[in-house]
C-alpha cells in the first residue's frame, strides 16, 4: 500500500522554492512532497528528510534514491522536535522552506503492525517510533493505568467523543478483568459501550484511538515546541507549510502564525486555511479533514 500524499501540489507550490534552496521535510514518510520538489527544481535543490519512524525512512529512500540517483536528499530518523540537532549535524545554519504534513501515514495505520488498525490483533502500541526501549511509553500504558478521568478527559478532548465518559467506564470495567492488549480488543470495548446507531462509515473506536494515538507520542506538545524553533531556522523569505488533520493542531498553527504577523516577523500567505479540492477528497477520503497554512519569514 502507498500513502496517497495529500496537498501536494497546494503545500509545494506554496513554498515557492528556488533553485539552490535548502528545504526541510520534516514529516516525510514515503517522500511524496519531496519528489515533487526535487523534480520541480531539476534536483538542483538540497532536501533535509526527517522522519521519526525507520520505516519511513526506508521508504523514502526506496521511492527517490532510484528515481533520482544525484538527488541530494539527506535522511534523518529523528523527532521533528530535534529540528535544531537535525540542521546541526547537516552543517545548515538557516533554510529556504520546511514543511510539516502531520499524523500519521496510511503504511502506520495499515502496516506497522503497532495497533492503529482496529480489526487487528497487534499489540497496544501507537507509537510513531518503531524501535522502542524498554519500557517506553506506549497506548498499553495509557489505556491500562491511565485513571478513568484522564482516559475520558482524552478522549473527549482530543477524540472529541461524546460518549467518552463511557468509554472510559468501559475501558477501566474491562481491564479490571485482564490487561488490554490488542487493538481488536481495545475497538471491541469501545463498540460496547457506544449506541449501535450512526456508525456505519466509521468504525465506532475511531476517535478513541485517534486520542490515545495523540497522547502517546504527545503530538500537540511537540508542534507547539517545534513551530518556533522551525521559524527561527528560517532565512528572511523562507517559508513554512503546515498540513493538519486536527482542529486542535489547526489552532496551535493557527495562534503561532498570528502572533508571527502582529509582530511583524512573518506574513501569512495563506489568510484563510487552504484545503482539499472536492476532486481530492473523493480520490482520497483521508485528505478530508487536512487544512493547510503557510507562514513567510519577513
Ligand atoms: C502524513 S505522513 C507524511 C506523508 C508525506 N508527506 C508523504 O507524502 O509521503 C506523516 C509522517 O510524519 C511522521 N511524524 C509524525 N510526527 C513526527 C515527529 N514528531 N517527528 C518526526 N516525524 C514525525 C510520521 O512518522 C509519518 O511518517
Amino acid at each position: 500500500m502507498t500513502h496517497t500524499t495529500v496537498l501536494l501540489h497546494e503545500a509545494v507550490d506554496g513554498l515557492n522554492l528556488k533553485q539552490s534552496s535548502i528545504f526541510v521535510d520534516a514529516t516525510l514518510n514515503a517522500g511524496g512532497h519531496s519528489e515533487l520538489v526535487l523534480s520541480q527544481l531539476d534536483g538542483n535543490v538540497r532536501v533535509i528528510g526527517i522522519d521519526i519512524d525507520a520505516d519511513a525512512i526506508a521508504r523514502a529512500k526506496a521511492r527517490i534514491i532510484p528515481a533520482n540517483t544525484t538527488a541530494n536528499i539527506a535522511f534523518f530518523q529523528e523527532n521533528f522536535r530535534n529540528i535544531d540537532k537535525v540542521l546541526d549535524q547537516a552543517g545548515v545554519a538557516q533554510v529556504d522552506g520546511i514543511l510539516f504534513d502531520l499524523g500519521l501515514s496510511s503504511n502506520q495505520i495499515e502496516e506497522s503492525g503497532r495497533g492503529f488498525s482496529f480489526k487487528t490483533d497487534e499489540p497496544l502500541l501507537m507509537t510513531m517510533k518503531k524501535d522502542l526501549l524498554p519500557g517506553e511509553f506506549t497506548a498499553f500504558d495509557i489505556v491500562n493505568t491511565w485513571g478513568e478521568d484522564s482516559l475520558a478527559d482524552i478522549i473527549y478532548g482530543y477524540g472529541e467523543d461524546r460518549f467518552a465518559r463511557r468509554i472510559a467506564k468501559a475501558i477501566v470495567t474491562a481491564r479490571e478483568i485482564q490487561p488490554i492488549k490488542t487493538a481488536q480488543e481495545l475497538s471491541d470495548i469501545v463498540a460496547s459501550a457506544v449506541p449501535k446507531f450512526g456508525f456505519k462509515k466509521i468504525n465506532p473506536a475511531t476517535k478513541t484511538f485517534q486520542a490515545i494515538r495523540i497522547a502517546v507520542n504527545d503530538e500537540l506538545g511537540a508542534i507547539k515546541e517545534t513551530l518556533p524553533k522551525a521559524f527561527a531556522r528560517l532565512n528572511p523569505g523562507g517559508r513554512m507549510a503546515l498540513i493538519s488533520f486536527h482542529s486542535l493542531e489547526d489552532r496551535i498553527v493557527k495562534r503561532f502564525f498570528k502572533e508571527k504577523a502582529e509582530a511583524g516577523e512573518g506574513r501569512l500567505i495563506t489568510k484563510k486555511p487552504q484545503i482539499p479540492s472536492p476532486q481530492e477528497v473523493a480520490e482520497n477520503p483521508r485528505s478530508r479533514s487536512a487544512k493547510l497554512r503557510i507562514i513567510e519569514k519577513l
